[in-house]
């Protein structure tokens, strides 16, 4: 899913298809100028919702990186709440290049999601490989979002011709998808071996 969001060709593609379409649908200006502007409505309400999302994660990333077993996890987390300080930032940038004022959402689904790793860190027991290895799903589930979103509206500004914004939101999208990627090298090292090795000992009984 990620590959499909990030490849370049898939990007030119869309863009030599949008050409021809144009081209097509010539004597249809004013059709076209109302979806352009409907779109770009969607886009921004988009923007406020990955806005307030990641305003909300630099918060829950302070929370998950005190919350970590090992300093693998810990460095991981680290990295990625000062990235998402300049996530936030960017989308701004993202804001003022369309001459509107940065605004935030209510994103429903970065507040479950958070509510997710709250509750992991709720069930397992400090210290442990099992809420590491716990903790690592719940956030890369949030960086999966992140990516879906992020490589949406980099196809819609791409789509839109809105260059700046594109440049900075490909940016993100490609530090989203570097820390999944880091998220699974540091399971696969050793944190899910030594997790299965603890067996129930590590996940507090809830029912
Ligand atoms: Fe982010
Ligand atoms: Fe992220």
């Amino acid at each position: 899913m990620a590959t499909k969001q990030k490849s370049p060709q898939t990007n030119t593609g869309m863009a030599s298809a949008k050409q021809s379409a144009t081209s097509e649908q010539k004597e249809n200006t004013s059709n076209q100028n109302n979806n352009s502007s409907l779109l770009e409505k969607f886009f921004i309400d988009q923007l406020k919702d990955i806005y307030y999302a990641e305003q909300q994660l630099t918060k829950a990333l302070v929370e998950m990186k005190e919350a970590t077993s090992t300093e693998e996890l810990e460095d991981a987390f680290d990295t990625h709440a000062k990235q998402t300080e300049r996530h936030v930032k960017r989308l701004e940038k993202v804001f003022q290049s369309l001459e509107k004022e940065p605004e935030g959402k209510k994103c429903e689904a970065i507040e479950g999601l958070i509510r997710e790793a709250k509750t992991i860190i709720n069930e397992t027991q400090s210290g442990t490989m099992t809420r590491d290895a716990a903790l690592i799903i719940a956030a890369q589930k949030i960086e999966h979002y992140e990516i879906a979103t992020y490589g949406g509206l980099l196809q819609l500004a791409l789509t839109m011709e809105r260059e700046k914004a594109a440049d900075l939101l490909e940016k993100t999208l490609r530090e989203e998808e570097e820390t999944d990627l880091l998220l699974t090298d540091v399971a696969e090292s050793f944190i899910n071996i030594e997790a299965e090795e603890e067996k129930k000992y590590s996940w507090n009984q809830t029912a």
